[in-house]
């Protein structure tokens, strides 16, 4: 099985495997328009012409940013062309689907039928398998966000400290999720990008939450000087741990949060305590998988003032053209 998941800040959408967003795009049009009017699109052409790109590379030894496995493995999508490695595209489709090529068939064709005549079961079946070999689907809570906090926690000490590369970025899932990114087109045959419902919004913003503090914990731990890095990650995972708090007393019916807020202070936000760090990561972990496998949002309406609302949103969403 491959994931697109990494622990420890790299997403990984395995060059051998990716497809590339042209060849999602024949399928999924409207979905491709959106992605196009996303900084996720744009930095694929601006990213090696920003002055400040090139001040950090400089002093990172990169010699050029399209090339190097460090910027590539956040700004681009990598494909395998002629046995050697290319950047594609920005990040695309499957830096957050995950590479397709093991699923691509699989998940849209209908189990070898049509859309009419594939059975309930068939498509149950077809789903699984699609999971099975990799696709993170808007369903899957926890791999979407792990991928989003996987970038968007920049988890690299040097290039943080000696190259002056941001942290990371204020993050939330609900308000980054559904602005400039959201592209819902395709069930509604491209006549409407709809926003997630009120109960997925709970779930993206506790999935959110957690994986933001689980991300943070495990760059805490990487941590080894006392520096603009290890405060910015401390910080992160103060703020995290804070904002769950909240959630666990908003939603009394969840003990998974609580639960959740006592690892992250089961350890300290301290200078080279990889190892303790990485038992709460992975212990809250292990909550966030059984959370998304036992809720659904319906009962947890309780979070729905912490929730970051419309005025919020990270850039415009893009609206249908037909
Ligand atoms: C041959 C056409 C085709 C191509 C190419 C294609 N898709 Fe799809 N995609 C579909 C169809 C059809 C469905 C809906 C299946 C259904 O209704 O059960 C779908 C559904 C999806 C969904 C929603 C899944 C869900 O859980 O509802 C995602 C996400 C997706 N595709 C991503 C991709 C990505 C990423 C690529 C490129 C790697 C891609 N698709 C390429 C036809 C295609
Ligand atoms: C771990 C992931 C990660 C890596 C590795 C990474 N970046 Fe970034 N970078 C990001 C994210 C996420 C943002 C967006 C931050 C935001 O806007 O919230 C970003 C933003 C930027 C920006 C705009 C920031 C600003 O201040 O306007 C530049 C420039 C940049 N990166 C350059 C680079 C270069 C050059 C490399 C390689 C040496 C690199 N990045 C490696 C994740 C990464
Ligand atoms: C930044 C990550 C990201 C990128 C890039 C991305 N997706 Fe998605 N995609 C998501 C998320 C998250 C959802 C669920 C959205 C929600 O919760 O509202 C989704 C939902 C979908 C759906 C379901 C749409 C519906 O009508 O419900 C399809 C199909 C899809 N993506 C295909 C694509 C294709 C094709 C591309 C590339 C052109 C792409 N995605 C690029 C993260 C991404
Ligand atoms: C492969 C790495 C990667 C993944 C995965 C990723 N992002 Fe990003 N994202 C970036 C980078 C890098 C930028 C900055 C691009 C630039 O402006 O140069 C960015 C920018 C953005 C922006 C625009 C921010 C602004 O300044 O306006 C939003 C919104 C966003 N991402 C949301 C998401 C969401 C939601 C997810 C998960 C569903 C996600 N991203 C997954 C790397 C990633």
């Amino acid at each position: 099985m491959t994931v697109g998941l990494a622990a420890d800040g790299a997403v990984a959408s395995d060059p051998a495997k990716t497809v590339g967003p042209n060849a999602c795009a024949e399928c999924h049009k409207q979905e491709a328009e959106a992605w196009k009017g996303s900084h996720h699109f744009k930095t694929f052409r601006e990213l090696p012409r920003n002055t400040k790109a090139n001040e950090i590379a400089d002093k990172m030894g990169v010699r050029r940013i399209k090339s190097d496995s460090l910027c590539r493995d956040c700004h681009f999508t990598v494909q395998n062309k002629n046995n050697r490695e290319e950047p594609v595209a920005g990040i695309s489709c499957e830096s957050c689907h995950s590479a397709g090529q093991d699923w691509i068939k699989v998940h849209s064709g209908f189990s070898g039928k049509t859309i009419l005549f594939e059975s309930k079961a068939e498509e149950k079946e077809r789903w699984k398998l699609a999971d099975s070999k990799g696709m993170i689907r808007p369903r899957s809570f926890y791999q979407l966000a792990k991928n989003c906090f996987g970038c968007h926690v920049v988890a690299r000490e040097d290039l943080v400290n000696k190259g002056g590369h941001r942290a990371g970025s204020a993050f939330e899932l609900v308000s980054w999720s559904q602005g400039e990114v959201r592209h819902n087109t395709w069930y509604s045959k491209g006549r409407e990008n709809v926003p997630a419902d009120a109960a997925r919004k709970r779930m993206l913003y506790l999935v959110g939450l957690g994986v933001e503090l689980e991300t943070a914990l495990r760059a805490v731990g990487k941590a080894t000087a006392r520096r603009t890095y290890a405060f910015e990650m401390a910080k992160r995972a103060d703020r995290a741990r804070k904002q769950l708090a909240a959630a666990a007393k908003a939603v009394p019916n969840v003990p998974e949060l609580p639960k959740m807020v006592e690892l992250g202070h089961s350890a300290g936000l301290t200078l080279n305590n990889d190892r303790l760090l990485t038992v709460a990561a992975d212990g809250v972990s292990k909550l966030l998988v059984g959370m998304t496998e036992t809720y659904d949002g319906s009962t947890m309406a309780g979070l729905d003032s912490l929730i970051p609302g419309a005025d919020k949103l990270k850039g415009t969403a893009r609206k249908p053209d037909n």
